[in-house]
């Protein structure tokens, strides 16, 4: 009788345990808060320590970037180079301190130097501390904003997609030529974002003297926002993209 009891308290427990395992936190249930009493003996909800990681993916999920893009981390930067240890050192700083200084990035210079790469390495270390980010190509955002402008709703909509985010990566900053109506949204853009204080992650092939020479109002407040963490490729970079031909 005794062993019999025995055996099916153990079957009891292990169904209990196959139903724990169902969970990714057992601590919660999945729930993202465990329950606690307060001094006064009421129950209240507590983060767990689980929803921040839950709010990190969720993050990833919305953050604009493809799944190729989503490789391009510090881990798979090499750096065969002093130059590239140098900036892959930058850029990880940047994002160390960023609770801290709440500052920019911009990484200009070479094409194929690697600075969409460490953008968006960045971009991805912030968004697994928790930091809501968004990717854009600047091409894609300044057509967008053309093809919104007859219809003033609609227009704002499309404009609060790049004032609202918390960090806004706009990579490939001043492609082409641009118009004075260009000029007017990328200036709404960085003098909104940079009186509320939201941090901006770019990359552009003109130098920071090319950005200041051609506005010096939106090159003095992109200057301003990233301090220090201004990373600058300069000609005697190498392209990556074309680094097996040339060592043939
Ligand atoms: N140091 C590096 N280690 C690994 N891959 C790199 C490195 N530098 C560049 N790449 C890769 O080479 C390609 C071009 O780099 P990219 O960041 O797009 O250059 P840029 O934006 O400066 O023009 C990308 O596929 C990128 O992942
Ligand atoms: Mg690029
Ligand atoms: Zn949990």
């Amino acid at each position: 009788m005794k062993s019999q009891l025995i055996e099916k308290m153990e079957k009891l427990m292990n169904s209990c345990q196959f139903v724990e395992s169902n969970y990714d936190c057992s601590k919660c249930r999945d729930f993202g808060y465990t329950f606690q009493l307060d001094s006064n003996n009421h129950e209240v909800a507590v983060p767990c320590q689980c929803l921040s990681k839950k709010q990190s993916l969720e993050k990833l999920k919305k953050c604009g970037l493809t799944e190729v893009f989503k490789k391009k981390t510090f881990a798979t930067y090499v750096c065969e180079k002093p130059y590239q240890a140098k900036a892959k050192h930058k850029a990880f700083k940047f994002c160390d301190n960023f609770a801290l200084t709440n500052s920019s990035l911009l990484l200009c210079g070479s094409p194929g130097a690697g600075k969409t790469h460490l953008g968006i390495a960045s971009m991805l270390k912030l968004i697994n501390d928790n930091v809501s980010c968004r990717y854009v190509e600047y091409n894609n955002m300044i057509m967008s904003l053309k093809q919104s402008v007859m219809d003033e709703e609609n227009f704002i909509r499309e404009m609060d997609k790049y004032i609202n985010p918390r960090v806004l990566f706009i990579d490939d900053f001043l492609k082409g030529k641009t118009t004075p109506t260009d000029i007017n949204y990328i200036y709404r853009i960085v003098n909104s974002r940079y009186l509320k204080s939201k941090p901006l992650i770019i990359s552009s092939e003109k130098t920071i003297e090319d950005i200041l020479g051609w506005d010096e109002a939106i090159g003095s407040r992109l200057v301003e926002m990233a301090g220090e963490n201004i990373i600058n490729f300069d000609k005697n970079t190498s392209n990556y993209r074309l680094r097996k031909n040339m060592q043939n």
